[in-house]
């Protein structure tokens, strides 16, 4: 009897016992679920969604180097709960004035029985629109610095979903997009685009995040992460048979994953999940995730429309190198016609350009090549290419910032690496004073090439390190940043807002050298990269076909003008290039007026209809007016959208300008056709425009006096 009493007992402490390894925890209204579990020693986690699992039974935590005893016995020590956490704030600059950060936080401690006890804390946070989850190693006896060598962070997901994905690959995100099913993407990364130049794609199943998932049912979902710092950038690794796609990380010159030093925290994993893809981009989840702004003086920070000596060189009408103006020829793009070309960065360009910059309105005046070094600077791995401070002789880099200064106007400071990162790291401190003392409180930095060191990669976790150190430094002299081939974002521009914006993906100037980004590419960059921040996209271009200047070229922009001008607004930046040539501009006035109008920072941000891969539309209410702007876009079909104008204010008349396709408008055939009208609407109006295939619709609406 006695011992059926402790057998019972004992049962009863073991149901107790493994009871206590599984907890869950919701979203603030219930509607996402997290549960959390200790299976054979091994943490896991399950998401629910309206009742409708979609994320399976999925692995947590890690491999560290030489220490296999880490992991595999774990058991939950503690769990604390924060329900009901509601700080909301507001950005120096953005898409709405003030952001909503609403969650219920669950901590477990986990202890491994290893001889010499291990712990591992992991944080979730549950929000409305998703899942945030991340690691963290506390201070430790018997973890104090160690190597991750595997991250074994997955996501299981349900089924053979689709999604919209670039290829694994540490080195570069510039890829066109896929949109496939899971299962179809190993067959797919063995055909890969041909013009990206440091592509190192993962042999496999490999996909880049942010990436965009849709089930059959509906359910909308975007795995990415937030708050990278000092760890490498994740890529997924699927196995196309079960769908779960695992953590891989960017490796360094000789394997290692990260090198961390207890205590430590990883960058949150993110998991943003709805039915109604509007919501999937009206997500402030990654940005909530990362850390209050760290800036103490934001006063130079300046969101800003801006035109640069840039597009010629990538028509290849003018060179970044001097010599290129010395010789002054160079075949043309039909391989038979030879080109004059001549040097872009001069002082009296830059000047033209400030003036139009002024006349029209515009903060900043980009200018590439004005530095010497750009005879080596592609494909030779040279480690010593740029100084960064040294001034072409035809440009005078004072006088040129003095002159902008006088007009109102600053000049955008480029800095091309060319993947030499050794070299910039000794420059920058000096690059960056020389910018203060001209009064340019604006960077482009560019990262093209194989990084040297040697081996290491754009997104491990020596470069993540990297781009933080040049934001930061950067902001001790008052200086923007927007930084090209970086690693992508992880909204660590609410940290620091001075990172303005990253291109990080595949941008426009693709459509000028290459084959080109797709009409649905515009549809697809918010759903995948620019989930994790603004990027530096450049629209706004007018003469679409290159044949038109230049004969016999191929190249085009997929797009009609119409929709060049709504991506102003469906592609959120802080920093937005008027990326045409003057005098394209000038040929076409009324369009221009758009681009003049359009804000780039904003009260409010209204997602109206979306569907990745297939349209956009979104509204936007300028910063500090009544103001809204619109944008629409659609991909190589022709549709038509409704708008409902219910977002304005009840009883007040707007005039509205629509800019869009005309009739006979489509982005292979009649590309530059748009027609512009102007009506009065209210918060009833409800209006049809018709879209061409690969076009698109802008609209101004003002308060009528
Ligand atoms: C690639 C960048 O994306 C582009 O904007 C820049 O003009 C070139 N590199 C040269 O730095
Ligand atoms: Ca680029």
């Amino acid at each position: 009897m006695k011992k059926l009493g402790i057998l019972l007992l004992l049962i009863a402490a073991t149901n107790l016992w493994s009871l206590a390894q599984t907890v869950s925890i919701g979203s603030p209204s219930g509607k996402i679920i997290l549960n959390f579990t200790i299976k054979n020693g091994n943490p896991v986690y399950t998401l629910s969604y309206k009742g409708k699992t979609v994320i399976e039974e999925s692995n947590l935590g890690f491999k560290i180097k030489d220490m296999p005893e880490f992991g595999n016995t774990f058991t939950l020590e503690n769990k604390v709960t924060e329900m009901g956490v509601n700080q909301p704030w507001t950005p120096v600059w953005g898409e709405t004035k003030t952001i909503e950060n609403n969650y219920n936080m669950l901590q477990v401690t986990l202890k491994d029985n290893a001889p010499q006890a291990h712990t591992l804390i992991i944080v979730f946070k549950v929000y409305e629109d998703g899942l945030g989850f991340r690691y963290e190693f506390p201070e430790q006896a018997n973890l104090q610095h160690f190597i991750i060598s595997e991250e074994l962070t997955s996501f299981n997901l349900t089924g053979d979903h689709k999604i919209w994905w670039i290829p694994g690959d540490f080195d570069t995100n510039e890829y066109a997009y896929y949109t496939s099913k899971i299962s179809d993407v190993e067959k797919k990364t063995q055909k890969r685009d041909g013009n990206i130049f440091t592509a190192t794609p993962i042999q496999g199943s490999f996909v880049q995040t942010p990436l965009m998932i849709k089930s059959p049912e509906g359910i909308y979902m975007n795995i990415h992460e937030a708050a990278l710092i000092n760890y490498p950038c994740m890529d997924l690794k699927f196995d196309v048979t079960t769908y779960n796609a695992t953590a891989t990380l960017a490796p360094d010159a000789v394997g290692n994953k990260a090198y961390l030093r207890a205590p430590a925290k990883t960058p949150w994993r993110t998991i943003v999940v709805s039915d109604d893809a509007r919501e999937i981009l009206a997500s402030k989840m990654i940005l909530n995730l990362n850390e209050p702004n760290k800036l103490k003086d934001v006063s130079y920070i300046k969101p800003m429309k801006y035109v640069g000596i840039w597009l010629e060189m990538h028509l290849g009408i003018s060179t970044w190198d001097y010599a290129g103006s010395q010789s002054a020829s160079d075949a043309g793009s039909d391989g038979k016609t030879v080109k004059k070309t001549k040097h872009g960065a001069t002082t009296e360009s830059t000047k033209k350009y400030i003036d139009f910059a002024a006349a029209n309105g515009f903060g900043g005046v980009l200018v590439e090549g004005w530095n010497t070094g750009w005879e080596d600077w592609f494909g030779k791995w040279k480690e010593d290419v740029f100084d960064f401070v040294t001034p072409y002789p035809d440009f005078d880099v004072k006088e040129v910032n003095k002159y902008a200064q006088s007009k109102n106007v600053g000049i955008i400071t480029h800095h091309e690496t060319s993947g030499s990162v050794t070299n910039y790291e000794r420059y920058m401190d000096t690059a960056y004073r020389q910018m203060a003392a001209l009064g340019s409180h604006a960077l482009k930095s560019g990262y093209v090439g194989k990084i040297i060191p040697r081996g290491e990669y754009h997104d491990g976790q020596w470069m993540v390190n990297h781009y933080l150190r040049a934001i930061s430094k950067a902001s001790d002299h008052q200086i923007m940043v927007t930084a090209h081939e970086p690693v992508r974002p992880t909204g660590l521009h609410r940290t620091y807002p001075n990172f303005m914006a990253a291109e990080a993906a595949r941008g426009q100037e693709f459509n000028f050298w290459s084959d080109g980004n797709p009409p649905e590419h515009e549809t697809i960059l918010p759903f995948t990269r620019i989930m994790g921040g603004p990027m530096d996209y450049t629209p706004g271009i007018f003469k679409i076909k290159k044949s038109f200047y230049i004969p016999g070229a191929k190249e085009q922009v997929h797009t009609t003008l119409a929709k060049q001008l709504a991506l102003y607004v469906t592609l959120y930046s802080p920093v937005q290039m008027v990326t045409d040539l003057p005098e394209n501009y000038l040929a076409k006035p009324d369009a221009f007026q758009f681009i003049k109008d359009v804000a780039v920072d904003w009260d409010d941000t209204k997602i109206l209809l979306a569907e990745p891969g297939d349209f956009i539309a979104t509204a936007r209410k300028a910063k500090g007016t009544r103001n809204w702007f619109v944008g629409g876009i659609t991909d190589e079909q022709a549709r038509t959208m409704e708008i409902d104008f219910s977002f304005l204010d009840k009883g007040q008349k707007y005039t509205l300008t629509i800019y869009k396709d005309a009739a006979d408008a489509s982005w292979d055939n009649n590309p530059e056709a748009y027609a512009i009208e102007t009506i009065v609407v209210t918060s009833k109006t409800k209006l049809k425009v018709n879209l061409a295939r690969g076009g698109g619709f802008a609209m101004s609406i003002f308060p009528k006096k």
